[in-house]
């Protein structure tokens, strides 16, 4: 049998690419900020609630802790350099959105921007932050929901361009998901 291999704790994070990288955006005293964030949770219906794990460091958690408010952007694997540059500099270094030549769109609920390249957002008004380990969780409670039809009906069009979300594998690499499956009713049921 194939052996395999004992790896660290922290690996078992990485085992679990979890759903589509996001660009979380933020905006405290007219200024705008985006970063890469991977590490969100859905946490329930009804309410609609989202979790999301930022690191302390970051100037986004500064931005969510001040603003009360975020946004999730969901982009397409097309922008993968851009959401790559989003999570490598800090906005404490300039602009985000000029670093990385994404479009400001306004937001209909909260003052942070959308990014308009991409194909859905999530505009949260900030219900709790918790410190857990290194990185605190914050609960964002669903405010305004976009999504382009051609990308999301009820479910991620992962065969089309514009459903092609991009997920983070770990360092600078990164997937798509090609292929969607359907389960076929078996005949008794
Ligand atoms: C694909 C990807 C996903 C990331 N996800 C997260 C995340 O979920 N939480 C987090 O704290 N940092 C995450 N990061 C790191 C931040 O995006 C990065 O530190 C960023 O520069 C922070 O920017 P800021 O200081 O302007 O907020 C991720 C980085 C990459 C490349």
């Amino acid at each position: 049998m194939a052996t395999k291999l004992r790896l660290e704790p922290r690996d078992a994070l990485r085992l679990l690419p979890p759903g589509p990288v996001t660009l979380l955006s933020t905006m405290y005293r007219d200024q705008p900020n985006l970063m890469a964030a991977s590490w969100h949770l859905p946490l329930g219906f009804d309410p609609a609630l989202i979790g999301v794990a930022v690191h302390p460091g970051r100037l986004s958690h500064e931005f969510v802790t001040r603003s009360e408010s975020f946004a999730l952007n969901i982009p397409t694997a097309d922008l993968m350099t851009a959401v790559h540059t989003c999570g490598l500099v800090s906005g404490r270094d300039g602009d985000k959105f000029a670093a990385a030549q994404l479009t400001p769109a306004d937001a209909t609920e909260i003052e942070a921007p959308l990014v308009a390249e991409c194909v859905a957002h999530i505009e949260c008004g900030l219900l709790d932050r918790k410190a857990w380990g290194d990185h605190d969780l914050f609960v964002g409670r669903v405010l305004s929901v976009t999504a382009l039809d051609e990308a999301f009906a009820g479910f991620w069009q992962v065969e089309t361009d514009a459903g092609q979300l991009l997920h983070h594998l770990g360092a600078d690499r990164y997937a798509g998901l090609g292929r969607a499956y359907r389960v076929t009713p078996s005949e008794d049921e």
